[in-house]
């Protein structure tokens, strides 16, 4: 039975949505975990797809790839991000009206540095250094209040939580930590305090090393209310591309168990399937 009283946030995806009895809790915060390619940034292209469907604003931050590649790969799904209005925080693009989805590159990363250290014009050397970095979670978490001033959902300017419901993507939030991996926790836990919100749902991407098969994100796991874990199946016995996800843990919620079989369709992206 559906518990009362919780929001219930669409994945864009209709089995998992079924499975997390109708969608997310509003305003958890959702680990995705796995290897390359097994479909984390098109179950986040789905997550935001839902939210322009359902007139969310969306704030997509991308580590991994141009946001252009994005679009094009969202079309061959059928989510045409183009249809909506996009604003590049790295851009000088002015709209009489707020965007529908902001976009936070590492080049937007890089702007947002850029004004920190013109506000603080003292600040020590090493300071204004690590932001120049450009990955860096204090520069994070000021673009991502940014990306709210723009889309119009702050009511004003101090105000630090939207007063609207926005879906927050960060794809992926392991390149943050990629060069010091012992700080994830910590990071994870800095972004979280910063950013969690009644008011924000997000989906926030860690890599699986495929080594030690432990995530670069580790803090990341523990500290998300929800995580879809996604894995392929050892290619060298099996001879093809075999995915699957589960659903290893969201609050309020009594989801299924078992894993899905995932798969990738053109024309219309991951599609779960029950065994
Ligand atoms: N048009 C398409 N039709 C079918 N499958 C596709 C299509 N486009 C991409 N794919 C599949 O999607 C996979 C990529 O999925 P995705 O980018 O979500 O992986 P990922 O988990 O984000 O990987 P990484 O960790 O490398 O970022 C490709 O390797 C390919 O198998
Ligand atoms: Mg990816």
């Amino acid at each position: 039975m559906a518990h009362t009283g919780t929001i219930r946030i669409s994945t864009g995806i209709r089995e998992l949505d079924e499975a997390l009895e109708g969608g997310i809790p509003k305003g958890s915060w959702v680990a995705i975990t796995g290897e390359p390619g097994t479909g984390k940034s098109i179950m986040c292209m789905h997550f935001a797809w839902a939210g322009l469907l359902a007139g969310d604003p969306v704030v997509y931050v991308t580590t991994e790839a141009e946001f252009r590649d994005i679009v094009r790969q969202a079309k061959m799904f059928a989510m045409d991000f183009e249809s909506y209005r996009i604003l590049d925080l790295s851009s000088k693009q002015e709209y009489s009206q707020s965007p529908d989805i902001v976009v936070i590159d590492i080049f937007g990363l890089l702007k947002i540095a850029r004004q920190m250290s013109e506000q603080n014009p003292l600040e020590p050397e090493n300071i204004r250094r690590k932001r120049y970095a450009a990955l860096d979670i204090q520069t994070l978490i000021a673009a991502i209040h940014e990306a709210y001033r723009v889309l119009g959902v702050l009511r004003d300017d101090k105000a630090k939580s939207p007063y609207k419901h926005v879906r927050l993507i960060i794809d992926s939030l392991s390149a943050f930590w990629a060069d010091k991996p012992a700080m994830a926790r910590k990071y994870s836990y800095d972004l979280k305090i910063a950013t969690h919100r009644e008011n924000v749902t997000a989906y926030l991407v860690s890599q699986y090393a495929m080594t030690t098969r432990s995530t670069f994100g580790f803090g990341l796991e523990h500290i998300a209310d929800g995580v879809f874990h996604l894995w392929m199946e050892d290619v060298e016995s099996t001879h093809e591309v075999k995915r699957y996800m589960i659903i290893k843990k969201m609050r309020m919620t009594n989801h299924r168990r078992k894993a899905f079989k995932l798969d990738i369709v053109e024309g219309r992206g991951l599609i779960l399937t029950t065994e």
